[in-house]
């Protein structure tokens, strides 16, 4: 089937069978490697992009899904000032290790801080819980996603 959707700003329409998951489309088919898969069964968040305007497993999302849908991939957030933000407090608490998660959880942080932008701890751990690191105790990402709240939260004074 053919398949009309908007990725990352641009309409794009592409042919593959229809339960061709969203992952395989990008990283496969339309050369959009920053969305990661790791699990493949919608529990490690590697893989999470944005369908209009929340978080969705790309790996769980099929192409016949996609009819008219506005999608946003990692590539997608490079203009966004909110993901550079984002980006930069990781970044500086070396939230990461090899790396793999953090398209993902950048994805969730971006999700979280546009619809709560001043999260308590709790509310960051939550908004994190879809998202696996298998390499850090997960106290740096946390300490950086604290740190990019606080970021956001000046940005609004
Ligand atoms: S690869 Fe999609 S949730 Fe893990
Ligand atoms: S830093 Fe390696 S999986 Fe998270």
């Amino acid at each position: 089937m053919t398949i009309g959707f908007t990725l990352n700003g641009e309409a794009r329409a592409i042919t593959c069978p229809p339960e061709t998951p969203l992952v395989t489309l990008l990283r496969d088919n339309m050369a959009m490697t920053a969305t990661k898969e790791a699990c493949s069964i919608g529990r490690c968040g590697a893989c999470l992009v944005l369908i209009d305007g929340k978080t969705a497993n790309a790996c769980l999302t099929m192409a016949f899904q996609l009819e008219g849908a506005t999608v946003i991939t990692t590539e997608g957030l490079d203009a966004d000032p909110l993901a550079a933000t984002i980006r930069k407090a990781l970044a500086a608490e070396n939230a990461f290790q090899c790396g793999y998660c953090a398209p993902g959880f950048v994805m969730a942080l971006v999700a979280l801080l546009k619809e709560n932008p001043s999260p308590s701890e709790d509310d960051i751990r939550k908004g994190l819980e879809g998202n696996i690191c298998r390499c850090t105790g997960y106290h740096s990402i946390i300490r950086g996603a604290l740190s990019a709240a606080r970021m956001v939260q000046e940005t609004l004074k």
